[in-house]
């Protein structure tokens, strides 16, 4: 495993909309390779969230941390939103030292698949929802600072 470095906005790989990965190409060495760098990468920076096109590779792979370890999901999708909204302080490891109020939807519902390939499907609240709004934004090539309500950073020390 290796830690690969970062990109930051304004990158213009940050901007591209990524590409699904085909289900055959999951038990790869490239994609789990992929997978393993990008755990390691997170966790090596203190996220709780990664997606690939933070790392240069624009497919749609994301990790997520949601307490039971950094799990990865392959192509995700959400198919579903609560009408209702909750204010988000999010910051980014693509845009160090900026934060700021992002409006999300409160809970989500999330199709993937697994780094197995098995079908995987999540209901989400709280932190979890969030990061995954956020991750799956980064495959779409947006940024959090794209949707951004008002700016909270520097954090007050
Ligand atoms: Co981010």
């Amino acid at each position: 495993m290796s830690l690969l470095p970062v990109l930051k906005d304004p990158d213009t790989n940050l901007r591209t909309r990524s590409v699904e990965v085909d289900k055959g190409d999951i038990s790869s060495g490239r994609i789990q390779g992929l997978i393993d760098n990008m755990i390691e990468t997170m966790a090596g920076e203190n996220g709780i969230g990664i997606a690939a096109p933070q790392v240069g590779v624009k497919e749609r792979v994301v990790i997520v941390e949601m307490g039971d370890g950094p799990t990865a999901y392959i192509n995700p999708k959400i198919f579903s939103t609560s009408l209702r909204k909750v204010d988000s302080e999010e910051g980014c490891l693509s845009v160090p030292g900026v934060f700021g109020i992002v409006k999300r939807h409160k809970k989500v519902k999330v199709k993937a698949l697994d780094r197995d390939g098995n079908k995987v499907q999540l209901s989400l609240s709280g932190m979890p929802a969030i990061i995954f709004q956020h991750e799956i934004d980064h495959l779409d090539g947006v940024l959090f600072i794209d949707k951004v309500e008002r700016f909270t950073s520097p954090p007050k020390l």
